[in-house]
């Protein structure tokens, strides 16, 4: 009876059912629109393989995508964002298979466009799935990045992507000055106003790239990624970047991996509330929480809701996931 509470210190009448507790949470609430889908496209059309790195993922055939996706656009599936994995396809110093007419996203996009007319289709633009070495970009002679032949290539490539059927092309090779060189060649085109480009804006040079790397077959052959992408600890270069790619014209922006980085997302949104923002749940991260579920540590669906909560609360708008055929099917059973 004497307890000495300010009355307005009195929390616990906000919270006591939970539609009150949902409305202390709307910012951090999550449906089908937040979600973007991952996926990976092989070369054999019927083909499915496992990545041991990531379990419960897999790269597919287009024929068996189909099969996969029809499922997850009833449960309310909206967009993707397309990676190619290329196996017999020869892999050299530019990347010529990126976009060439054999590569299975080139292949894939009319069919998917004509079977998912309301599938909003993203492609991941970048060289290192490609190249013989395994960089994101065209190196000189010394084995460094020449940005302006890699920009001239990325750009090339993001066109072909553009004409071949993908709404939105993603490049996340960081070189300088890729966003204005792939607006360019958009409006060059007249697709200007029917490509969006979605910036890997911050992409942090992260150890949770790991499994990635295996399911895209994409590690470098040698050195590794820290004189393109962003160093870890770092802040005032990432928010130079987000500034970069506005100046260029990027259309979305993006900050990867997240669960380290969520300071940076709060700051860049804060800095830019006109432009959505994505946040890319990358595979080290899903890796990490599903070997931790698996291990009694915690329940799957709790744990990846509450972290996932933290991203919607500090400003993402969009959170790429692979855990997406999971959240749809818990996101339709509770509609
Ligand atoms: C390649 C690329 C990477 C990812 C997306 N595009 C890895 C890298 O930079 O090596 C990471 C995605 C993930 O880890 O899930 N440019
Ligand atoms: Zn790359």
């Amino acid at each position: 009876m004497n307890e000495k509470i300010k009355k307005k210190n009195i929390l616990h009448s906000g919270m006591f059912n939970g539609t009150l507790r949902g409305w202390q949470s709307l910012k951090s609430g999550l449906t089908a629109e937040n979600l973007m889908y991952p996926v990976f496209i092989i070369e054999g059309d019927n083909d499915v393989q496992d990545i041991p790195s990531m379990p419960g993922v897999a790269r597919y055939g287009i024929n068996k995508l189909q099969e996969h996706l029809t499922g997850l656009i009833a449960k309310g599936l909206t967009s993707i964002l397309v990676f190619g994995v290329v196996d017999s396809l020869p892999k050299d110093d530019f990347g010529t298979h990126a976009d060439s007419k054999n590569n299975p996203v080139i292949k894939a996009l009319p069919k998917l466009r004509q079977w998912f007319p309301n599938l909003t289709i993203a492609c991941d633009v970048c060289l290192c799935p490609y190249t013989s070495h395994g960089h994101c970009g065209i190196l000189t002679e010394k084995g460094i990045i020449n940005n302006s032949a890699s920009i001239a290539r990325i750009g090339e490539i993001a066109l072909a992507y553009a004409k071949a059927g993908a709404h939105i092309v993603a490049p996340s090779d960081m070189m300088d000055g890729r966003i204005g060189a792939i607006k360019s060649r958009l409006i060059e085109s007249q697709l200007q106003n029917s490509v969006a480009v979605l910036s890997y804006t911050c992409k942090f040079s992260s150890i949770f790239y790991g499994p990635f790397r295996d399911a895209a077959k994409s590690k470098p052959a040698f050195g590794d990624r820290k004189c393109y992408q962003l160093p870890t600890g770092s802040e005032g270069i990432a928010l130079r970047a987000a500034q970069r790619d506005v100046e260029e014209g990027a259309d979305f922006l993006m900050v990867k991996p997240i669960m380290a980085y969520v300071d940076i997302l709060k700051q860049v949104k804060n800095k830019y509330p006109e432009y959505p923002m994505f946040v890319y749940q990358v595979s080290g991260e899903y890796s990490m929480i599903y070997q931790a579920a698996e291990k009694g540590i915690f329940d799957l669906k709790a744990g990846l809701i509450e972290i996932l909560s933290s991203y919607r609360r500090a400003g993402a708008d969009v959170i790429i996931t692979y855990y997406t055929p999971h959240l749809l099917e818990w996101i339709s059973l509770k509609n």
